[in-house]
Formats: structure tokens, C-alpha cells, sequence
């Protein structure tokens, strides 16, 4: 039987909020719960390939992925089981001028991503901090959108103005075939201040109109804490982040990664990793 991936597409039209982290973290996770994950690394800068290391470093990357529509030469294997990669390689940005030149450009990527799709169960595609083609194509590519929001009125307010402009932008793919997935927001960098608490306050009411049916901001809320950044310099996803000190399991970023593919992938189980954690 052949079972088509979930495609989620990391986004936002702010820089720095998060999103390299979430998909390695994300696609981390669900590959140590047993799943077959597949990242894609669309953001000029290869902040995503650098992430993990490589066990086996294919020749191509996203640049023959969509041009050629090349999947046997662009997959790179990491360290880590059946956590695969589509590396960046378009340094100077050609892509971006090759989409925009072609008719199918932006929904190129979508039709090479069905090609493989039964080979994975979860796709997971980083983007760049902010709007154009490359993006363009990685959300129509998506079945469902996930965007970190700092908590201050700048984030906030760029949440609520790029990245639901670029949505309403977007909203024509629908005739071709590729209509704009489920925006879930949530909360990144969680800081212990009354302002962070009256932004995301705010942030949720706002969220929460009527008019805003394809949008919802996740309970779930990730603290701004050294082991997202800990866990990048040891080469893994935060959930086995190591500790200088013992921490409380609660206290580990484990317990709130969890949270968050619990509630944004109600269906997958989360109780057993492919080996003892730490
Ligand atoms: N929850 C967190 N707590 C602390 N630091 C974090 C957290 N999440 C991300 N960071 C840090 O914030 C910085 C920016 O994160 P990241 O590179 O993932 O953002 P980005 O949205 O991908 O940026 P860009 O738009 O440049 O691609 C990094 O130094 C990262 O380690
Ligand atoms: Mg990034």
C-alpha cells in the first residue's frame, strides 16, 4: 500500500523567528518517532543543510530538484534514520528567476514533491524570511503551513501583515491545483515578561475574528531557551538535546516539541523513539 506525506511548509516574512529551527527540530522528532522524513532546505542561505550532519551527500540539490525534477540525485542521507535532505544550492538565486520565468513555475515544486511522495511519510520544507517565488513555491507545495511568531509588537504586527498578505496573495494557486494549506501560528522565543504576555494576548484575540477561518494560532507555546540553540552545536534535534545539567523531564525541550506535534498532528504517536533517549 503506498501512503501519500504530509507536506508542512515552515514560513513567515520576518527574518530570525525561527523557522531553520523549527523544521530540524520538527523533522528531528517525527523521524525518531519512527517516521520517514524528508526536509527541504529553500532558503538561498543553507542555514537548514548545515544543521545535521551528512552520511551520504548526493551530488544536486533543490536547484536540480525543481529544474530537472531530479529526485534520484538531490537526496541527501543524514546521520540520523530515515532523516533525508534536499540541500540548498542556488546560492546567488537563479531560482527565483527560473520560477518567475516559467508558466508552471510555482507549482513545479508541488508536482516533483507528488513524484515521491510515497516514500515519506512527512515532508518538511524550511523557506526564507521573506516573500518571493522560492517561497511562493515551497507554500504551494505545502498541505499545511506552520509560522513561529516572536512575541513583540514587531513580530506580531509583520505576523498579522506579511504573512497573511502573502496567503491572500497566494489564494489564486487554488485554480491550479494548489490551494494555500491551513495556517498554524505559535509562539517562539517565549520570554517571562508581562509585555511578551500582553503581545501574544493580543496576537490570539486578533487571531480569533471571524474572518480569519484559515488561520490559528497553536496553544502551544516554545520558550526561548539555550538548548534551541545547544542542540544545533551538537548536531541534533532539541528533543535530545544534552543537558550540562539534569533537567526535569517537563523541563526538557522534549516535553514541549511533543506538545507541539501532538497538537498539530493529532494522529501520530509519541510514545516510542527508535532508541533510549539521553
Ligand atoms: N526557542 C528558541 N529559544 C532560543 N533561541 C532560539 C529558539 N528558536 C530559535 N532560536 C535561535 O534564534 C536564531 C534564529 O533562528 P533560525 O535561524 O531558526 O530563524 P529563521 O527564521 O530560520 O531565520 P532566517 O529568516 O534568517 O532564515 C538562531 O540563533 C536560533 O538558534
Ligand atoms: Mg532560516
Amino acid at each position: 500500500m503506498t501512503c501519500k506525506s504530509i507536506k508542512i511548509c515552515v514560513v513567515s516574512s520576518k527574518g530570525g523567528t525561527g523557522k531553520t529551527t523549527t523544521v530540524a527540530n520538527l523533522a528531528g522528532l517525527l523521524a525518531d518517532l519512527g517516521h520517514r522524513v524528508l526536509m527541504i532546505d529553500a532558503d538561498v542561505q543553507p542555514s537548514l543543510s548545515a544543521c545535521f550532519a551528512l552520511q551520504a551527500r548526493a551530488e544536486g540539490g533543490l536547484a536540480e530538484l525543481i529544474i530537472a525534477a531530479d529526485c534520484e540525485r538531490t537526496i541527501s542521507a543524514t546521520v540520523h534514520p530515515d532523516l533525508e535532505l534536499v540541500r540548498s544550492n542556488d546560492p546567488k538565486g537563479d531560482l527565483r528567476t527560473w520560477i518567475l520565468h516559467q508558466v508552471d513555475g510555482r507549482v513545479r515544486l508541488k508536482h516533483v514533491l507528488e513524484r515521491i511522495e510515497d516514500r515519506y511519510d512527512f515532508i518538511v520544507l524550511d523557506t526564507q524570511g521573506a516573500i518571493g517565488p522560492l517561497q511562493d513555491a515551497a507554500v504551494a507545495a505545502a498541505d499545511l503551513l506552520l509560522s513561529p511568531i516572536s512575541p513583540d509588537i514587531i513580530s506580531s504586527r509583520e505576523f498579522l501583515r506579511g504573512t497573511l498578505g502573502m496567503l491572500e496573495h497566494l489564494r489564486p494557486l487554488a485554480r491550479y491545483d494548489a490551494p494555500v494549506g491551513h495556517l498554524y501560528g505559535f509562539i517562539n522565543k517565549m520570554q517571562r515578561t508581562n509585555d511578551a504576555r500582553s503581545v501574544v494576548q493580543a496576537l490570539r484575540q486578533e487571531v480569533f475574528a471571524p474572518s480569519r477561518g484559515d488561520i490559528s494560532i497553536l496553544d502551544t507555546v516554545v520558550p526561548e531557551a539555550v538548548a534551541y540553540r545547544e542542540a544545533v552545536t551538537q548536531g541534533v534535534p532539541v528533543h535530545r538535546w544534552r543537558p550540562a545539567r539534569p533537567v526535569a523531564p517537563d523541563a526538557h525541550p522534549r516535553a514541549t516539541m511533543l506538545a507541539l506535534v501532538r497538537e498539530l498532528l493529532p494522529h501520530v504517536q509519541t510514545e516510542r523513539f527508535r532508541s533510549d533517549l539521553n
